[in-house]
């Protein structure tokens, strides 16, 4: 795959090594429509799928709304029918009294607005957000198909928007069930087979259960982390406070509103064996961090790598209120100094912990890393991290949305990954670390917000940075100025963009799709 810039348009210039193959970037992104109302956080907005297709040397652009049912019912009453994350939709005024007063005493209904991330189940695409629904959707016309509901296969109220796949297209997920026994955190196993054309998650097994270490307080997350043989799941101290999730709805409180930070608590990693669906007795805690996003994870010599990007504290959640990102100038930064950054850092896990394993000293033998891990009794191991950057980071403010090489690289040794930095409230520039070195390659341009870098091979790659770099980069000081960058990935040099005349919103997460 060649990529180079037209000198005189500096349109995008693509030619493809193997005929006529053609590639789909998918870039999810939100959008508010013009109704009564607003929404309060970023992750609320009605969702809206972004296509950039490469093709014969040409890059097209198209956009659709999801047609979830919180968008049509929105869209019916030209005002905010359905509570989001940080929303919560008011009683319709059209409704009686009675109505309204019993409407008050509802447990807030989940949206089925997906506008976090766009993934694979099966071999079809699904949007998603943290909720028991799904949409499928074609990636070609992006056209919204059927909703889909986890909990009619298994029994979870929502999952994460971050599944990680096998080689053979087996997909894990994790979700909380808030049932009769209290909470739990579930592992979601989906095969890869399709019965039928109209299979979905078909075959869709709770691989494993895990109590929360308080039922009424079970934590909130947003991704985990998979290894060949393992899973890991990260117990951060970012609660749901389950009595007020309930009552959420009367006190007119949305669902972020119920998750608070508890810096007393230590960050708790359960390790859950794929293959028997058993977690292990052992539980490796650490000092209290947040997390969003896992890097990669993968098994060495009977130690677990698990890189991270983590945050000293969850205030990250209560930053993206629309309160704070209408502010400007100093009132932003304020804003933004009120928070803390993420740092990609690596834990090391002791596999095999025994009672003949000595307390007390470092078990990490590995010479590859300066994290420690301790045992403290035979159930608990206490571990350190190691920082997986230098000091050069700090000025970027930190890494977010971190990518690799998945499909050749995860839950394997790698070298390479990507991310953006945060030297301002949204990201501004995109990073490259280089694990071997922990040394940066930086792509900024004053004014310029690249969102989250999506790593694609060359159809011939020979190495694990052999490839591209796109990234949908927003121009919010010029009108309709957005364009899809395109760097290429060993050295970080700009290829080309291609620019699209619309005004696209800062969107979270996207994949792509190299089709034949
Ligand atoms: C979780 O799902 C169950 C079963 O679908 C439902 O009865 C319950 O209200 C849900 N809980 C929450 C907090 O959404
Ligand atoms: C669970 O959390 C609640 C609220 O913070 C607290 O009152 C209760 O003691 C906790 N239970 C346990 C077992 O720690
Ligand atoms: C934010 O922090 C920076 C760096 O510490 C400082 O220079 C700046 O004055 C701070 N701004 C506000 C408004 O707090
Ligand atoms: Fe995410």
């Amino acid at each position: 795959m060649l990529l180079k810039k037209c000198e005189a348009c500096s349109a995008l210039l693509i030619t493809l090594a193997k005929g006529e193959r053609t590639i789909v970037f998918i870039h999810q992104c939100q959008h508010v429509p013009s109704q009564q109302g607003s929404y309060n956080h970023w992750f609320d907005g009605m969702a809206m799928l972004h296509k950039f297709k490469m093709e014969k040397g040409q890059v097209t652009y198209m956009s659709r709304f999801l047609r979830s049912d919180a968008y049509k019912k929105n869209s019916e009453r030209d005002r905010i029918m359905v509570s989001e994350f940080g929303t919560v939709a008011m009683p319709d005024p059209c409704q009686n009294i009675f109505q309204r007063f019993f409407s008050h005493f509802e447990i807030i209904k989940p949206t089925d607005n997906g506008n976090v991330n766009l993934m694979k189940y099966k071999g079809d695409y699904y949007v998603s957000t943290e909720s028991n629904f799904m949409h499928r959707v074609n990636p070609e016309s992006l056209e919204t198909l059927e909703q889909v509901d986890w909990s009619t296969f298994v029994a979870v109220n929502g999952t994460t928007a971050h599944p990680h796949h096998d080689p053979d297209g087996t997909c894990f997920n994790m979700g909380n069930s808030y049932g009769g026994k209290g909470s739990m955190y579930n592992i979601i196993r989906v095969p890869p087979e399709k019965f039928n054309a109209e299979d979905t998650l078909q075959g869709a097994k709770i691989l494993c259960s895990i109590a929360p270490a308080n039922f009424s307080q079970p934590s909130y997350y947003h991704s985990f982390a998979m290894s060949e043989n393992y899973v890991v799941f990260i117990e951060q101290p970012s609660k749901i406070d389950l009595i007020k999730l309930v009552t959420c709805k009367m006190r007119g409180k949305a669902f972020c509103e119920v998750i608070y930070w508890d810096p007393n608590l230590e960050t708790i990693l359960h390790l859950i064996d794929k293959r028997t669906g058993k977690a292990s007795p052992v539980r490796y805690y650490t000092k209290a961090f947040f997390n969003f996003h896992q890097i990669n994870a993968f098994e060495e010599d009977g130690f677990f790598m698990l890189d991270l990007c983590c945050y000293g504290d969850g205030q990250a959640l209560d930053i993206y209120y629309l309160q704070n990102l209408r502010k400007s100038g100093e009132a932003l930064d304020e804003v933004y100094n009120s928070t803390s950054r993420a740092f990609p850092r690596r834990f090391v896990l002791p596999l095999h912990v025994t009672d003949d394993t000595p307390t007390d000293q470092n078990l990490n033998t590995r010479p590859s890393s300066t994290a420690t891990c301790v045992k403290k009794s035979n159930t608990k191991v206490f571990c350190q991290h190691e920082d997986l950057h230098g000091d050069d980071l700090y000025k970027y403010g930190g890494l977010e949305f971190p990518h690799i090489n998945y499909e050749r690289y995860n839950t394997r040794p790698y070298r390479y990954f990507y991310g953006c930095g945060f030297r301002h409230i949204f990201g501004d520039s995109l990073l490259k670390v280089d694990l071997n070195d922990k040394t940066l390659k930086v792509w900024h341009q004053k004014g310029l917000f690249p969102s989250e870098p999506v790593f694609v091979p060359s159809p011939d790659a020979t190495e694990e940075d052999h490839g591209v770099i796109l990234s949908v980069v927003l121009c919010p000081s010029q009108d309709k100025a957005t364009f899809l960058l395109v760097l290429n990935a060993k050295t970080f040099e700009e290829l080309g963009r291609a620019k699209v005349p619309v005004n696209m919103p800062y969107g979270l997460h996207g994949v792509f799709n190299a089709s034949a």
